[in-house]
C-alpha cells in the first residue's frame, strides 16, 4: 500500500453494477417520476417486510414528512435524543414544534428510556428515537411509553438500515420509520431517503407531500419537492440486491478490527446491547477520560487515516444553546459521548493490512502518550 493512500472512514459500495444501472436510466431519458423509484420502493418494502415505503430526496426530508404525516403542529412537543445528528431536532423546529431533548442511557448512544416519562407534558405528541450510529434503541419500552401517553413513535433509522432489535428490523417497529441514503450510510443513492408508514392513507399523504402536494389531479397541500430521481433509485436497487451479504461482511470486518483494537487499554470498542444486532454502520470506540481526542484525530490524520467524532450533543450546538439556553450539565452522558467517541474506518473490501496500519498508528500514539508522561 502506498504511503499517501488515505484509509477512508467509509467508501460507498459502488461497482460496475451501479454504474450500469444508472446508465440504463440515463439512456431512457426518464430521470424523475419514472418506474425505477417505484421498483426501489417495492424492493425496500420486501426487504423490510412492510407494505408502504416512500422514497424521498434525503433522510432529513424523510424525517420532515414523517412529522407532517404524524400531524405534528406548531407548539407541539416532540421527544428527541440529545445525542444525535442535528437533523433529528431541526425538522421538529422546522414544523414549528419544540424538540424536548432527553439524555442518552448507560450505552452512551441511545435515548435513556428511564428518563423519557418525566419529559412528557400536555403538549407532547411524539417520540423520535434514533438508532444511534446504527445501534438499536430500546423500542419495546419506547413503544410502551408511547402507548401509555398516546404518542406517535417516529424512528430515526437514518443510520440503521438492516439493524435489528429483537430480530425486528429498525425503522419498522414504531409508527413511522425514516432512513437516509447519504454516502456515509451503508446503502447510498448519493442523497436520498425513505419513509416507512403503516397504512394506505398515510402513504398517499406522504407521496403527495413529496410532490408539491399533488394528488388525484389537483394540488391539495402546500407540499414540497422531495422526490428521489430514477437514477438514484437505480443505484439503490442495485446495492439492495446484495445488501444482506454486505452486512455479513461488515460484521466480520468489525469483529476483526475489534479484536485488534481490544488490546489498547485506553479505548473501548462499543458493543451491541443484548437482543440487538447493529448493522455496523459505524465502528465506534470510547476513549478513556484522560485521552486528548483532538490529538488522537490529528495523529491519525497525519498517518492518512480518516477518523471523526461519533455524533453531536445537539442541545450544545450553537442554535439550540442560544435559542433554549441549554447547559452541558443537563445532558451529561450525551455531552460525554460527544467528547469521547471516535468513529474509525470500516468499509467494503477493507484489507487486513489496512487494519494493521490503524493498529500500528494507535500503538505509536500510545508510545507518544507515554513519552509525554516521562
Ligand atoms: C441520525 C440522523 N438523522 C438524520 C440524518 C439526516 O440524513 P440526510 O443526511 O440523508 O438528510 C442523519 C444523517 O447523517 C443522521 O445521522
Amino acid at each position: 500500500m502506498e504511503k499517501s493512500t488515505v484509509i477512508k472512514l467509509i467508501r460507498p459500495r459502488l461497482s460496475q453494477s451501479e454504474i450500469q444501472a444508472v446508465n440504463q436510466v440515463l439512456e431512457t431519458g426518464m430521470l424523475v417520476s419514472g418506474p425505477v423509484v417505484q421498483r426501489f420502493e417495492n424492493s425496500l418494502a420486501e426487504y423490510l417486510g412492510v407494505k408502504h415505503v416512500i422514497c424521498v430526496s434525503s433522510g432529513t426530508a424523510a424525517l420532515h414528512l414523517s412529522l407532517l404525516a404524524a400531524g405534528i403542529k406548531p407548539q407541539d412537543e416532540v421527544i428527541v435524543p440529545a445525542f444525535t445528528f442535528p437533523a433529528t431536532a431541526n425538522v421538529v423546529e422546522n414544523v414549528g414544534a419544540v424538540p424536548i431533548f432527553v439524555d442518552c442511557g448507560l450505552d452512551g448512544l441511545n435515548l435513556d428510556v428511564n428518563d423519557i416519562e418525566r419529559h412528557i407534558g400536555p403538549q407532547t405528541r411524539a417520540i423520535m428515537p434514533v438508532h444511534g450510529l446504527g445501534f438499536p434503541a430500546d423500542m419495546d419500552i419506547i413503544n410502551d411509553i408511547a402507548a401509555k401517553y398516546n404518542l406517535t413513535v417516529i424512528e430515526d433509522a437514518a443510520c440503521a438500515l438492516g439493524s435489528r432489535y429483537k430480530n425486528r428490523l429498525c425503522g419498522t417497529i414504531g409508527d413511522i420509520g425514516a432512513f437516509s441514503f447519504h454516502p456515509r450510510k451503508l446503502l447510498t443513492t448519493g442523497e436520498g431517503g425513505a419513509i416507512v408508514v403503516k397504512d394506505e392513507i398515510t402513504a398517499s399523504l406522504v407521496k403527495s407531500l413529496r410532490n408539491h402536494g399533488y394528488d388525484d389531479g389537483d394540488y391539495r397541500y402546500a407540499g414540497y419537492n422531495y422526490r428521489m430521481t430514477d437514477f438514484q433509485a437505480a443505484m439503490g436497487l442495485s446495492q439492495l440486491d446484495s445488501y444482506a451479504e454486505y452486512l455479513e461482511e461488515r460484521k466480520k470486518l468489525a469483529h476483526e478490527l475489534a479484536l485488534l483494537l481490544g488490546r489498547f487499554h485506553w479505548l473501548e470498542v462499543i458493543k451491541p446491547e443484548i437482543g440487538t444486532e447493529p448493522n455496523c454502520q459505524t465502528f465506534v470506540v470510547r476513549l478513556a477520560e484522560d485521552i486528548d481526542r483532538k490529538s488522537l484525530l490529528n495523529f491519525l490524520a497525519s498517518r492518512n487515516i480518516e477518523a471523526t467524532i461519533g455524533t453531536y450533543c445537539v442541545p450544545m450546538t450553537h442554535y439550540y444553546r442560544v435559542r433554549y439556553g441549554y447547559r452541558a450539565e443537563e445532558f451529561p452522558k450525551s455531552y460525554d459521548s460527544y467528547n469521547r467517541l471516535v468513529s474509525l474506518p470500516l468499509y467494503h473490501g477493507m484489507k487486513p493490512i489496512e487494519m494493521v496500519i490503524i493498529f500500528e498508528a494507535l500503538k505509536d500514539f500510545t508510545i507518544e502518550m507515554v513519552k509525554e508522561l516521562v
